[in-house]
């Protein structure tokens, strides 16, 4: 789809975005340190999570799709102290279609990688491959964004700019905007995020993101209907309650033992 591979082509430029976001690190960390380990993360990404994992001494198996992200979180696996490398193992692969022979106490999918299953077969067969990798009485982490109605509802058309973004591809500072639509029948939400070169118009490029939403009763359901239970889902990884101003649902499940 759209929007599924284009924002994670450029692995510098991922860590770069989102070089600030740590919450998420810690909670996902804290977790890892109560499991003993080891961890699968499904969508790793570039390390963000798992070097921290693997640094306060916990495995962690990476899947991965995207080459760029997966190069990335490589070099940062290189960069590590000796005994925290040997500790993260990286693979590409589909969460969708990963078969391991390994159990885990705990599987993690941190920051929206879940976002990524567009329909009801693809959330199916990840909600799959998470039950066929936990352990007994092993547990699923993930985050996505809380859908927002308010900004659901923007016009396509409209332009919201951010400030100059200095791009690892070239190092020029492109005036960044971005551009929102969301289909209300797939729950499907596309950004368009806009790079401007500041002198040469046809260096401008843009990258699309596209993102399932999931509204809060529905992935109840969902992970119901999957044979999960729900041992918590709250709001940006504090452990408050789900709010109108809450920007991740953190969910913690586990797999039921009998399906209904
Ligand atoms: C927002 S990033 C999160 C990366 C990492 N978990 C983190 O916290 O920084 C979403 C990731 O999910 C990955 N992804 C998307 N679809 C996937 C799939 N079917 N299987 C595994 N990973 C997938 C993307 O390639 C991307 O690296």
């Amino acid at each position: 789809m759209t929007g599924t591979q284009a924002h994670y082509e450029n692995g510098r430029y991922y860590d770069q975005a989102y070089r600030r976001r740590r919450h998420d690190v810690r909670f996902y960390t804290d977790l890892a340190l109560e499991s003993g380990g080891p961890v699968l993360e499904l969508g790793v990404g570039t390390g963000r999570v798992a070097l921290t994992i693997a640094k306060a001494g916990i495995g962690v198996v990476g899947i991965e799709p995207m080459e760029p992200m997966l190069e990335q979180a490589r070099q940062r696996v290189g960069r590590l102290p000796h005994s925290a490398r040997g500790r993260i193992e990286l693979r590409q692969g589909d969460l969708m279609r990963l078969r391991l022979r390994r159990k885990f106490p705990l599987v993690i999918a941190p920051f929206n990688v879940w976002m990524h299953l567009y329909t009801r077969e693809e959330i199916e067969r990840g909600f799959a491959t998470v039950r066929h990798h936990l352990g007994p009485g092993g547990r699923f982490a993930f985050d996505v964004l809380l859908p927002d109605p308010v900004s659901l509802a923007r016009v396509p058309s409209k332009q919201y700019r951010g400030g100059e973004v200095p791009h690892p591809r070239d190092g020029v500072r492109y005036r960044y905007s971005e551009y929102f639509s969301y289909d209300h029948a797939t729950q499907i939400e596309t950004v368009v995020m806009d790079f401007e070169h500041p002198v040469k118009k046809d260096q401008s490029f843009c990258t699309p993101l596209t993102q399932r939403q999931f509204f809060p009763a529905e992935l109840e359901a969902l992970l119901h209907y999957n044979g999960f239970e729900v041992e918590s889902h709250t709001s940006d990884f504090d452990g408050g309650p789900i709010t109108a101003a809450t920007e991740s649902q953190v969910i913690i499940a586990r797999a039921r033992r009998s399906t209904p």
